[in-house]
């Protein structure tokens, strides 16, 4: 089944960022993947465990994570060039994930071609940057951008947006942050891509607003990785969602 079909199917709409630091990183990732799987649509990887494991120990996590019925998304932000980005993307595919995240700004032609390809060719999934969730991300993403040939102007957002509808991203991603640019990423999607917005919590978005505006999955780090009960974060979080979905937002 392709990603897109996976997630549709999740009763959950939280995806755990497994942003470990620290000391026994592949077993306290197991650890916590097992206290809170069962409140989860899916796990998404960071450099947090990408740059100190091996590929070997990567390839332990997926098959932990699909062993519990869950997908895994490798937040590697592709972009550089075509070349570099094919070896990434197959290494992480290869590595078990099902799901990259990629940055639009590498442009298509020999940037993010190859990686959609490659996406293809492994029946994986691709998560297209549109709206980063820092406070600094404003400076670029809403920088006006001008059509040449009609002579219009659009925030760099809307354009990259349109692109990763147009060549069929499996997901957007949006700051929870921004739940007003939630709302216009969703309206646009039509449902044929899934918004995900990070930054609840430790970034000051809010859970509820987020969904609200038509997020489709939060993707949630330190808020359940660093609590001291993660279960409990990640089944309370769980409920809101399911509470605000219940009452109709
Ligand atoms: P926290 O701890 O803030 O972690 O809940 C959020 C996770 O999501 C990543 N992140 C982003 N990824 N676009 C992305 O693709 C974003 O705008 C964005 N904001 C946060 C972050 O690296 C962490 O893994």
């Amino acid at each position: 089944m392709h990603f897109f079909d996976i997630m549709c199917r999740s009763k959950s709409r939280i995806v755990l960022a497994l942003d470990l630091t620290g000391p026994s990183l592949l077993d306290r990732a197991l650890r916590i993947l097992d206290e809170t799987y069962e409140y989860l649509a899916a796990v998404k990887v960071n450099r947090h465990l990408s740059i100190p494991l091996s590929l070997e120990d990567l390839n332990k996590l997926t098959s932990a994570i699909h062993d519990r019925g869950l997908p895994a998304i490798m937040d590697c932000k592709v972009n550089d060039i075509g070349s570099t980005n094919r070896v990434m993307a197959e290494l992480f595919f290869n590595a078990g994930f099902d799901a990259l995240t990629v940055s639009p700004l590498t442009g298509w032609e020999e940037g993010l071609e190859p990686v959609y390809e490659v996406a293809r060719s492994f029946n994986r999934g691709i998560l297209e940057l549109v709206y980063m969730s820092h406070p600094g991300a404003s400076r670029y993403y809403e920088a006006l951008i001008l059509n040449r040939s009609t002579l219009t102007l659009k925030a760099l957002y809307e354009v990259l947006l349109e692109e990763a509808i147009g060549r069929g991203a499996d997901g957007l991603i949006v700051a929870a942050t921004r739940p007003s640019i939630v709302s216009r990423v969703k309206r646009a999607a039509q449902g044929r891509s899934h918004v995900y917005s990070p930054g609840v919590g430790y970034q000051g978005g809010s859970a509820s607003e987020a969904v609200k505006a038509g997020a489709d999955f939060l993707i949630v780090g330190r808020s359940i990785v660093l609590s001291s009960n993660p279960k409990e974060e990640a089944l309370k979080l769980y409920r809101l969602v399911s509470t605000s979905l219940a009452r109709g937002l």
